[in-house]
């Protein structure tokens, strides 16, 4: 019997690896710690609130007392680490509350964990053990047209969320050689699926081509990025957590690069036949914006390592997922209208003056 604490798990991909590793793992204790923030919502988590292996925790990961307490309590065998704050604009607009989460919540988790597995250099790792986070491609920075992030590249953070997320990854790493924490870490692309909130790019056009409003489009719409259906991560997740050597890391992505302009004409496109609308319909609604400040060209993953050392590979062609993700948002729309409802509007109002 294991017991994992999983963080984040109200979120987007936290709400995937909670699910899979409930229904995939009846022996482990599943335990989601989560703030509940405005990304954390537990209507992601519906179908299983009930099962006997799953616990909600509502909690802060910056509170050091609550996260000793529970640590002492639970005797937790393992972490999988998840929360954040994770938009890049917000990041722009409020750096320090994601030092806060992204960096001292981190340490703190490490700190417990340390202090509750007993790790020091004098002794040897604790192989029953394991403190998994779950970090970004986005700090290793920005490609030109041609190369691929490896587990080399160097970390070259450019906005604040990718410092953040950079920071703690090497906090991370500085409790493994320091202390013998037994950590692993993976560097993810970009994520789209069901349950993602309306403020990223394809869930916001979902939600705009939905309600025949503006889709805004950064700058000449040509950045790149590497998109991978969230399943996939929550799958690539379950065989690092269960096969990684402890102090590795792995990126996973889904060698599938597309500008933003061509991800919004193939989703207008998917939309305009799903809606009933004339073909070209959606595309009408094309709107460029103001760029993103610091806004990072190319992401674009090797996941080799990962494919050829553990096995793990991509299930769905873009197209195929994006239809999927369509049909979720149109099929849950009271799921859209709670997420949007608050203060969703005050801070779009607040971005378009911004830009
Ligand atoms: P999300 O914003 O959808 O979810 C984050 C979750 O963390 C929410 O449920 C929120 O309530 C919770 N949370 C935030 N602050 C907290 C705190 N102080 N204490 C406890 N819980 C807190 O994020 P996501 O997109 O699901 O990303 C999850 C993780 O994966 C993040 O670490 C992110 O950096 C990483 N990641 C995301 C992507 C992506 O494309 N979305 C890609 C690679 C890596
Ligand atoms: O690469 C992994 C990262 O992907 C994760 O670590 C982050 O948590 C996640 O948010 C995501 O970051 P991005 O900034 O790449 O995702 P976002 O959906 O915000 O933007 C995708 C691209 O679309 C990016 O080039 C900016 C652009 N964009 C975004 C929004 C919200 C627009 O053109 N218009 C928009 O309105």
């Amino acid at each position: 019997m294991k017991k994992i604490l999983i963080t984040g798990g109200a979120g987007f991909i936290g709400s995937h690896v909670v699910r899979l590793f409930v229904n995939k793992y009846p022996d482990y204790q599943i335990f989601n710690l989560d703030k509940l923030t405005y990304a954390g919502n537990l209507e992601n988590l519906k179908d299983i609130e009930n099962k006997a292996n799953y616990k909600f925790v509502k909690g802060d990961i910056t509170d050091a007392d609550f996260i000793n307490n529970l640590f002492q309590q639970e005797k937790f065998d393992a972490v999988i680490h998840l929360a954040a704050e994770s938009h890049v604009d917000r990041s722009i607009s409020n750096p320090l509350e994601f030092v806060q989460t992204n960096v001292i919540g981190t340490v703190n988790l490490l700190n417990v964990a340390k202090h509750a597995w007993g790790c020091s250099k004098d002794k040897s790792l604790p192989a029953d053990k394991k403190f998994y986070h779950v970090s970004t491609d986005e700090v290793y920075g920005s490609l030109g047209d041609e190369g691929l992030f490896t587990e080399e590249t160097a970390y070259d953070p450019h906005s604040p969320y990718s410092a953040s997320k950079a920071a703690s990854d090497h906090f991370v790493r500085a409790y493994f050689d320091t202390y013998n924490l037994p950590v692993v870490i993976s560097n993810c692309s970009n994520n789209y699926g069901p349950n993602h909130f309306p403020e990223k790019l394809i869930p916001l056009c979902i939600h705009n081509i939905k309600n025949n409003k503006p889709l805004p489009i950064y700058g000449k719409g040509e950045n790149v990025r590497d998109w991978l259906f969230v399943e996939d991560h929550a799958n690539a997740i379950d065989v690092i957590f269960h096969n990684a050597k402890l102090g590795s890391t792995y990126n996973i992505g889904g060698h599938n690069e597309w500008t933003n302009i061509d991800v919004i004409r193939l989703l207008c496109k998917i939309m305009d036949k799903k809606l009933g609308r004339a073909a070209g319909e959606n595309e009408k609604l094309i709107t460029f914006v103001k760029d993103r400040a610091g806004h990072d060209l190319r992401y674009a993953i090797d996941s080799s390592k990962l494919q050829n050392e553990l096995g793990w590979k991509p299930s769905l062609q873009f197209e195929e997922g994006l239809g999927k993700t369509v049909d979720w948002y149109l099929a849950n729309e009271e799921w859209l209208s709670h997420v949007t409802s608050g203060d969703y509007q005050k801070y779009y109002e607040q971005q378009y003056v911004t830009r």
